[in-house]
C-alpha cells in the first residue's frame, strides 16, 4: 500500500544514480503488442503503477496467458488478434486512459462484446475523440452521451480500412486507431494535425507489423501482426523529469538517470530545462525495439523564466516543469495547452492551486500558465487524485528549505509507487 502522505524537510541535495520505472506508454504497447503475436514473448522491466497492471488483468481477461515471476517481469504467449476471447465480466480500466483508449482500439476489430469502464475520473475524460474514428472504420460502440463518456459497450469486428483524420492531437488516440487497422480489411491511413508521440508505430515497425510512417503526421496500417519478442523496457522519460527537475532546483546536487527513454517527442522537457539555464546532458547508449535509450546527467544551477510553446510537445511533464518555473527567475508562460484540463485532473487549475501554497502567483486562461517564479516556501500540497500533481509537489518540497506535505499521495501508485523512497536514496547519498 501507498501511504496517504509523505513529509519531506528540504532542501535535500541529491547526488548519485538513479533507475527510473520502465516507461508506461511503451510497457502498456509491449503488452498489447505481445498479445497480438503469436507465440511468446519476454518483457522486463516493465512499468509497475496499477495503470499498466490494469492493461495486463483486461487481456487476461480476454484470454491472454500472462505469467510472471514479479510485476515488472513477465512471459506473455499470445495467440494473435482471433485468440481473444469475449470477456465473462466488464473490463476495470481504474485511472487509466492509456488502458481504455488503445483497448478500444484492439476491442473494435473482435467480433464479441466488451465493456471498458473505469473510476470516476476515468468515467470524466472525453471518450468520444477515440469513439469516433473507430466508428469511422465501423465498430459498434456505445457509450454514455451517445459515446462521449465511458462505460464504453464494444461490440467489434467487420472493419474496412479508410482514412482517419483525428481531430484531437493524442498519441491514446492514433493508438487505437492502428490496433483496430492492423485488424480491417483493406489499408487505414491515420492523420495527426501535429505529431503525438511515436512509440506504437516505432515498436509496431521494429516487430515487422505492416506500419508505415508517410511522413510525421500520416501512418498507413495493413492488416497483420507483430512477431514477439524481447524487451528492456527503457525507463519512463516523464520519471526521469522530475528527477531532472529536481536535481536543478536543489543546490549542490549533481545526478545520473541511467537507461532512461531518449525518443526525440518525450524529451521536448530536457531542451525546456536548457533554455532555463539547467545543466542536463543527455547520452545515447543504443536502442531497443525502435526507442532511442541512453543516460541523463543532471546538476543544479539557478533557472530563468522561458516560454513553453504548443509544438513543442510536452504534456506529463507539464506539472514538473511548473515546479520549475517556480523556482526560476522571471515569468514563465505555458501555451497551447488546453488537453490539461483534461486529464487526470484539470492540471491547469490544479497547478496554479499547488503553486499558490507555496506563495507562487500563477494567472490562468482556458489553455495557458503564467507563473511568475520567486521564493517558494514549504507547503501542505494536495494531489487532487492526480499522480502527476503529488509527484511535482514533492519535487518541490526536497528543495524547499523547511517542512513540505503532499497529502493523497497513494495517486502516485498509478504511474511511480516507489517515488518518495528513490528520492530519498538520491538524497540520502549527499554529502550534506
Ligand atoms: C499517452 C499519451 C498522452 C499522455 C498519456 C500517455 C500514451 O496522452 O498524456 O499519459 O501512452 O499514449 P494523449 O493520448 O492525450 O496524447
Amino acid at each position: 500500500m501507498t501511504a496517504t502522505e509523505v513529509t519531506i524537510a528540504g532542501p535535500r541535495p541529491l547526488r548519485g544514480t538513479v533507475r527510473v520505472p520502465g516507461d508506461k506508454g511503451i510497457s502498456h504497447r509491449a503488452l498489447l503488442s505481445a498479445a497480438l503475436a503469436t507465440g511468446r514473448s519476454s518483457i522486463r522491466g516493465l512499468a509497475d503503477g496499477d495503470d499498466v497492471q490494469r492493461t495486463r488483468r483486461a487481456l487476461e481477461l480476454l484470454g491472454v496467458r500472462i505469467k510472471s515471476s514479479d510485476p515488472t517481469s513477465v512471459t506473455v504467449t499470445g495467440s494473435g488478434a482471433d485468440g481473444l476471447r469475449e470477456p465473462a465480466g466488464v473490463i476495470d480500466c481504474a485511472n487509466s486512459g492509456t488502458t481504455m483508449r488503445t483497448l478500444a482500439g484492439l476491442l473494435s476489430g473482435r467480433p464479441f462484446l466488451s465493456v471498458l469502464s473505469g473510476d470516476a475520473s476515468l468515467q470524466a475524460r472525453p471518450m468520444g475523440r477515440v469513439v469516433r474514428p473507430l466508428r469511422a472504420l465501423g465498430a459498434h460502440i456505445d457509450g454514455r452521451g451517445d459515446g462521449e463518456l465511458a462505460p464504453l459497450a464494444i461490440r467489434g469486428g467487420g472493419l474496412t480500412g479508410t482514412r482517419v483524420e483525428l481531430d484531437v492531437v493524442s498519441a491514446q488516440v492514433k493508438t487505437a486507431v492502428i490496433l483496430a487497422g492492423l485488424q480491417a480489411d483493406g489499408f487505414t491511413e491515420v492523420v495527426e494535425r501535429a505529431p503525438s508521440r511515436d512509440h506504437t508505430e516505432r515498436m509496431l515497425r521494429a516487430l515487422e507489423a505492416p506500419v508505415t510512417v508517410i511522413d510525421g503526421r500520416t501512418i498507413r496500417v495493413e492488416p497483420g501482426t507483430p512477431k514477439p519478442f524481447e524487451l528492456e523496457v527503457p525507463g519512463d522519460p516523464s520519471s526521469a523529469a522530475l528527477f531532472a527537475v529536481a536535481a536543478c532546483i536543489t543546490p549542490g546536487s549533481s545526478i545520473v538517470i541511467e537507461d532512461v527513454s531518449l525518443n526525440p517527442r518525450r524529451l521536448g522537457y530536457v531542451e525546456v530545462l536548457r533554455r532555463m539555464g539547467a545543466r542536463v546532458e543527455a547520452e545515447p547508449t543504443g536502442e531497443r525495439l525502435g526507442e532511442p535509450v541512453g543516460r541523463l546527467v543532471v546538476a543544479a544551477s539557478s533557472l530563468v523564466a522561458t516560454t513553453i510553446e504548443p509544438d513543442e510537445g510536452m504534456i506529463d511533464e507539464i506539472p514538473v516543469l511548473a515546479v520549475a518555473a517556480a523556482f526560476a527567475d522571471g515569468v514563465t508562460e505555458v501555451r497551447g495547452i488546453a488537453e490539461l484540463r483534461v486529464k487526470e485532473s484539470d492540471r491547469i487549475n490544479t497547478i496554479q492551486q499547488e503553486l499558490a501554497q507555496m506563495g507562487v502567483v500563477v494567472e490562468t486562461k482556458a489553455d495557458a500558465l503564467t507563473i511568475r517564479g520567486g521564493r517558494p516556501r514549504p507547503a501542505m500540497f494536495k494531489s487532487h487524485g492526480d499522480h502527476r500533481i503529488a509527484l511535482a509537489a514533492a519535487v518541490a518540497a526536497n528543495a524547499m528549505p523547511g517542512e513540505s506535505t503532499v497529502r493523497g499521495w497513494q495517486s502516485v501508485a498509478v504511474s511511480y509507487p516507489r517515488f518518495a523512497d528513490d528520492l530519498g536514496a538520491l538524497a540520502g547519498g549527499s554529502a550534506s
